[in-house]
């Protein structure tokens, strides 16, 4: 039987990233297949968890992440014609499976050690958010104004801000989470 046990690392493996490509359509459109991701698939489980832990608050803070998620990519996809849905990437589909494989997992732990769980999906949101806020956004709006295409490095310019929020909200989440386990600690 598999040992009951979830790392950040594991819960890292879910999170996908795009793939910034020679062509602006393609990149955009790895965009949005990331950004639709977490908002369909991987904040709606953070979700999930927060709200068998006992978080409601957090659940909707996930719920709200997840949603501006969805704001990205529409955002994006507003510059193009016709994007449809893009069919997933291979980072995409290697998140959905590491997800698939760590659900019955954390579903036991959560029973087990509610707050664990909790605290290390949230360091990984910041983590994620902060990669994307620091690193893999701005090298995008830095491509496109390259390329001359100011309207997609505008959007990105504005993704970058919005994910830079996202951290933060998951940082304050995180300082209460802590502050009240210092809390429930007896003297
Ligand atoms: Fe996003
Ligand atoms: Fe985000």
């Amino acid at each position: 039987m598999q040992k009951k046990e979830i790392t950040e690392e594991m819960i890292l493996e879910c999170f996908a990233a795009a793939t910034p490509c020679e062509d602006s359509r393609e990149t955009a459109e790895s965009f949005i297949d990331v950004e639709m991701y977490e908002n369909q698939v991987m904040y709606p489980e953070f979700a999930r968890w927060a709200e068998k832990a006992g978080y409601p608050e957090l659940a909707s803070l996930f719920r709200k992440v997840a949603g501006e998620e969805k704001l990205h990519a529409i955002w994006l996809r507003e510059l193009y014609d016709n994007i449809g849905t893009p069919t997933h990437g291979e980072d995409t589909e290697r998140a959905i499976t590491a997800l698939q494989t760590i659900q019955a997992n954390c579903d036991e732990l959560i029973k087990m050690d509610p707050d664990a769980v909790i605290e290390k999906a949230l360091k990984v949101a910041i983590m994620v958010e902060q990669r994307e806020a620091l690193n893999i956004y701005p090298e995008f709006r830095d491509r496109e104004l390259k390329n001359g295409n100011q309207a997609a490095a505008e959007v990105y310019q504005r993704v970058v801000d919005s994910e830079s929020q996202h951290m933060n909200w998951f940082k304050s989440a995180l300082s209460e989470l802590t502050a009240r386990q210092m809390q429930a600690v007896p003297a």
